[in-house]
């Protein structure tokens, strides 16, 4: 299925559509492909070129194909230098136990979790920090890229630090930021 030139050019031409870019997919096409599979069966459709017509003749479904195209996490800490912290800062915020560390109540208690789809407005601002790794710049067109990058701007706080993936790059032409490589891949707000 996965080297099916017929599904490749499926998503050559789906992708964009959803400001996507297939080169980000190459090596994971073959989680969509079986998500998308699972998805023709259930509409009863025989490939991807009828899938294409199905896409044509029901716009909704484009926000399903959406849902089938978030990449999961295939390694959990991939880059290991981003986790590292300053002893000082391990040995006065967590607490060890044999070989791990957990973290204390007191910084654990201002957390606060919301879903957030990383193409709508920031939940939060005047951040210190942005970890957004994998996904923004590897997976989105240019142009969508760009956009989340203005919103990210505009929540960082002047010497804030955007973190993205060690393979990742910003777009060439955005300003306002500085890179500054520790630990990881580290970029900094300017002003
Ligand atoms: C390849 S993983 C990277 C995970 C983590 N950032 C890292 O670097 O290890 C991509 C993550 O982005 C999440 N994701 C996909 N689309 C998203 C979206 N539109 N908004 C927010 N998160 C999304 C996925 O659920 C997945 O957890």
């Amino acid at each position: 299925m996965t080297e099916d030139p017929q599904w490749t050019a499926f998503l050559q031409w789906a992708l964009p559509q959803l400001r996507m870019r297939w080169s980000g997919f190459r090596k994971v096409r073959t989680q969509v492909h079986k998500r998308v599979h699972r998805r023709l069966q259930s509409l009863q459709l025989a490939g991807p070129d009828d899938y294409r017509s199905y896409l044509q003749q029901y716009p909704e479904e484009w926000r399903v194909l959406d849902t089938l195209c978030r990449i999961s996490i295939s390694r959990f800490c991939r880059d290991k230098g981003i986790y590292g912290l300053p002893a000082a800062w391990r040995e006065s915020a967590f607490t060890e136990s044999t070989g791990r560390y957990c973290l204390q109540s007191a910084y654990k208690r201002p957390v606060l979790f919301v879903e957030h789809d990383v193409r709508g407005p920031v939940p939060a601002t005047a951040l210190q920090l942005i970890l957004c790794r994998n996904l923004v710049y590897t997976y989105y067109d240019e142009g969508l890229q760009r956009e989340i990058t203005q919103r990210l701007i505009d929540a960082l706080q002047p010497g804030g630090l955007l973190v993205v993936g060690s393979h990742e790059t910003l777009p060439y032409d955005v300003p306002g930021f500085t890179p500054c490589f520790a630990p990881g891949r580290s970029i900094k707000r300017n002003v």
